[in-house]
């Protein structure tokens, strides 16, 4: 996908690796967005992850790229939201089935836990990555919750 629309958020935690990622992506084909947080000062990951979750939903962008502490608040709190499909993405290899498997349209990061490198090699991985489709898509299709 050339091109891609990436909106990127964090809270305070993740507010380091948030900067760095996006000068890489400022070198890259993409298109980015940062929804916020803009200081290191306290907030709480909600008033970022739900806005940024809306967004994609929206069609407003194609894939978001969220951090926090752990990264368990913020995927959470995304995926509260029916069109999305968050994934906590510790290593490389997490970040690739997370999109080829899973269609991931969120990487949640976990600040406090990885490198900046690590960080970079699971963002790059998870951007340059496809869903495979085939026997995955009608499993996707059963994740959101339907009305009985
Ligand atoms: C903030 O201290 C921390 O709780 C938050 O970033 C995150 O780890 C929550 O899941």
């Amino acid at each position: 996908m050339e091109n891609k629309k990436i909106a990127i958020t964090s809270d305070h935690a993740g507010y380091f690796l948030k900067e760095k990622i996006k000068k890489y992506l400022a070198g890259e084909k993409y298109e980015t967005k940062d929804l916020g947080c803009y200081t290191e000062d306290n907030v709480d990951y909600p008033d970022y992850a739900h806005p940024l979750a809306e967004a994609i939903t929206r069609g407003e962008f194609d894939l978001g790229i969220s951090i926090c502490g752990t990264g368990n608040g913020i995927n959470m709190t995304a995926n509260k939201h029916q069109g999305i499909r968050g994934a906590l993405c510790w290593n490389e290899e997490i970040s690739r089935l997370a999109r080829a498997h899973n269609d991931a349209n969120l990487c949640a990061l976990p600040g406090r836990f990885i490198s900046e490198s690590e960080a970079l090699l699971i963002v790059k991985t998870f951007l340059n990555t496809e869903f495979e489709g085939g026997r995955h898509k009608p499993r996707i299709d059963k994740i959101p919750i339907k009305k009985y």
